[in-house]
């Protein structure tokens, strides 16, 4: 076993894990953190995925020793003081999900998508998220809410 310490959602976290275990299971395993769903395994599918030290990355393609000594940040963590992220706001206004099963990973690669860039087109969207699958929506939706997201916070900025 090999003693760990991983910022989780605001919250510093040690423990001791196998060196091979995966971060999407240290996550919800070990630190509880079941907002943060496994789709395949295998790196397809991008329903796990987080933010690492601010960069998204798909938690089951890192191991948790990886995450020694970083932040890691989940769904669960992306709200403030118990207001949602705009993300989340513009997923909900804009029924951008339907079982649900992606969301959390496709909320987290849509807000790095914003980070790296704030203003993007729809092409650049759906080029952000192609490594996130969703069987539900078509994707027209989860598009709508980004680039409303987009919108919200430019405003946002331009308001602060
Ligand atoms: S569970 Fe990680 S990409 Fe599918
Ligand atoms: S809403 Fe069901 S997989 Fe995306």
């Amino acid at each position: 076993m090999t003693r760990i310490n991983v910022t989780v959602d605001g919250v510093s976290n040690a423990d001791d894990v196998e060196p091979r275990m995966l971060l999407v299971h240290y996550l919800r395993e070990v630190v509880g953190k079941v907002g943060t769903v496994v789709g395949c395994d295998t790196s397809n599918c991008g329903a796990c995925t987080v933010h690492l030290d601010g960069r998204s990355v798909k938690s089951c393609n890192v191991l948790a020793v990886q995450a020694d000594g970083h932040e890691v940040t989940t769904i669960e963590g992306l709200a403030t003081n118990g207001e949602l992220h705009p993300m989340q706001t513009a997923f909900h206004e804009n029924h951008a999900l339907q079982c649900g099963y992606c969301t959390p990973g496709m909320i987290m690669q849509a807000v790095d998508l914003l980070r790296e860039n704030p203003d993007p087109t729809e092409e650049e969207i759906r080029v952000g998220l192609e490594g996130n699958l969703c069987r539900c929506t078509g994707y027209h939706n989860i598009v709508k809410a980004v680039a409303a997201a987009a919108g919200s916070m430019s405003s946002e900025r331009s308001n602060a």
